[in-house]
């Protein structure tokens, strides 16, 4: 098993898409997919209705995930852990406990758009349209991880 942490600030808007896209393009067989908050402010709660709202749109159902937030523990359960922005990353190195850790950690639009250092923008407080454009970066970096892990 191949285990895969995507990581936002309130695991209800950009890393559950991300988890359920990666789940779309990988056997769950061989492959598992989680996604946490560096916050605790949604711990419990199903994704944003917009979320939830556009990954439908695609073929994706993510209305069973979630909310909960990212612990130190998630270093040993994970193989890779993919941070949605720079604030993101930073608060997961700053629960690091050694260099392996802090290996595991990467900016996942970094996979589609490599050594730019890109943000996945967040979401929470525009409109509609905002979803449907992380959508589409997310499915693209996804695309990649997916064709890079699975072979
Ligand atoms: P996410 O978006 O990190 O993509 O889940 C947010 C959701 C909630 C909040 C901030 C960002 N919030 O401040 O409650």
């Amino acid at each position: 098993m191949t285990k895969i942490l995507m990581v936002c600030l309130g695991n209800i808007c950009r890393s559950p898409l991300a988890e359920g896209i990666l789940q779309s393009k990988l056997p769950e067989d061989s492959f598992i997919i989680d996604s946490a908050g560096t916050s605790n402010y949604h711990i419990g709660e199903k994704p944003d209705k917009r979320s939830i709202a556009i990954a439908r749109h695609y073929g994706i159902d993510i209305g069973n995930q979630r909310g909960r937030q990212f612990t130190s523990l998630d270093f040993e359960r994970f193989d890779h852990i993919y941070a949605m922005d720079n604030s993101n990353y930073r608060n997961i190195l700053a629960l690091a406990r050694n260099d392996k850790d802090k290996t595991k950690v990467k900016l996942i639009l970094n996979e589609s758009l490599p050594n730019e250092n890109l943000d996945v923008p967040d979401p929470y407080y525009g409109g509609d349209s905002g979803f449907d454009n992380v959508f589409k970066m997310l499915d693209d970096a996804c695309q990649i991880i997916a064709n890079r892990l699975n072979n």
